[in-house]
């Protein structure tokens, strides 16, 4: 397969390229490196610098591709801003960089590019869910702009798929953690700048990067009082990627879109976390509770009985411990270096 990777110089996208080379297929990445960085693209794979909203870039990419007669395949679209809470700040820098520009990319891809796109959707379309572990046909209520940028982008894609039988899989990924070990070792994982997500905040502070972890809100209706999530492994999260390819290009996908939840189906709490990284790291961690975050729901766990059914997919990595010896692992690397 020869396939487009918008956001393939992030912590995801990077993950998946390199999947992607390993199992003998070409990718190229395009992205506008306000978050990524160049060096995490492995070698040998194109890259584009580019922004997703220059539709004239990205045809371009995709008729050079095509005059080489090495058309793409696919387009894995990683490409977004993802702070739920900079979203709540500023809904309309998320409604722009990840629906508006969304838009510019299906535009170039009806056009002259390939009519299969995997879309990284989010567990933040759900919003506060009506019941735990969430199905896919679940009410659709985001509480912050930037999961509904993102619910935005699967409407429009709906529309698409009635009308030009553009086929698609939307995964929702709930919250991704862990670096995928390959046969360099672990060379690749997870950090984003700010970084906001919680295991990376933890192992920076056992690393002595930051003072304290800051546990928003201990008076959620849950065991503990904090917020529960469902944590799942970046590599279990490639995999998905690559059989969800495989069903598009195996023409799943043109008589009905394919939607997938991507959770390991068990919750963890903040707090259950926090052990987790002391005990992997080994360091006291020191927490301080502050007050609930806008638009935080309580508990997000995913049913992801539906991937697992269709594509043949099982996460590998389902104990909080082991997701996080292998974030440790890549922290060090990083951090100690
Ligand atoms: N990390 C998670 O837990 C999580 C959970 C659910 C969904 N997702 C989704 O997965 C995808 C990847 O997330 P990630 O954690 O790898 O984030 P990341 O910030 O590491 O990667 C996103 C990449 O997209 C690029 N990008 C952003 N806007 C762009 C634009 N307008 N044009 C070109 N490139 C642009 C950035 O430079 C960056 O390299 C995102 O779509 C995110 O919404 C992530």
């Amino acid at each position: 397969m020869k396939i487009l990777i918008t956001g393939g110089a992030g912590y995801i996208g990077s993950t998946v390229t390199d999947l992607l080379i390993e199992q003998g297929h070409t990718a190229v990445v395009y992205d506008n490196l306000s978050h990524g960085r160049r060096e995490l693209t492995p070698a040998g794979v194109e890259f584009v610098e580019g922004e997703l909203s220059d539709r004239a870039k990205i045809e371009k990419v995709f008729n050079l591709a095509r005059d080489a007669h090495q058309p793409f395949d696919a387009v894995l679209h990683f490409a977004a801003l993802i702070e739920a809470g900079e979203s709540m700040q500023k809904p309309e820098l998320y409604f722009r960089n990840n629906t508006a520009s969304t838009l510019a990319l299906l535009e170039a891809m009806l056009a002259c590019g390939p009519k299969r796109l995997v879309f990284s959707s989010t567990a933040a379309v759900y919003g506060e869910p009506e019941t735990v572990p969430i199905l896919e046909d679940a009410r659709l209520a985001p509480t912050n702009a930037y999961g509904h940028s993102k619910l935005l982008v699967e409407q429009m894609l709906t529309w698409l798929h009635r009308i030009h039988g553009f086929a698609y899989a939307s995964l929702r990924y709930f919250n991704v953690a862990g670096a995928a070990e390959t046969a360099e070792g672990i060379v690749r994982g997870e950090s984003h700048e700010p970084e906001t997500h919680l295991i990376p905040l933890l192992l920076d502070v056992a690393l002595g990067r930051r003072a304290c972890i800051r546990i928003y809100g201990d008076d959620y209706p849950t065991p503990d009082g904090t917020c529960i999530r469902d944590y799942i492994h970046v590599a279990d999260l490639a995999d998905a990627h690559l059989r969800a390819l495989d069903a598009l290009l195996a023409g799943r996908g043109q008589q009905a879109p394919l939607v997938y939840n991507l959770g390991n189906g068990k919750g963890f709490s903040v707090r259950e976390v926090v052990e987790s990284a002391r005990r992997v790291t080994g360091h006291a961690i020191p927490a301080e509770v502050q007050p609930r975050r806008p638009g935080d729901p309580a508990v997000l766990v995913a049913s992801s009985e539906k991937a697992m059914r269709e594509l043949g997919w099982k996460p590998r990595y389902t104990e909080l411990d082991g997701i996080l010896r292998t974030a440790w692992t890549w922290h060090q690397r990083r951090y100690r270096a």
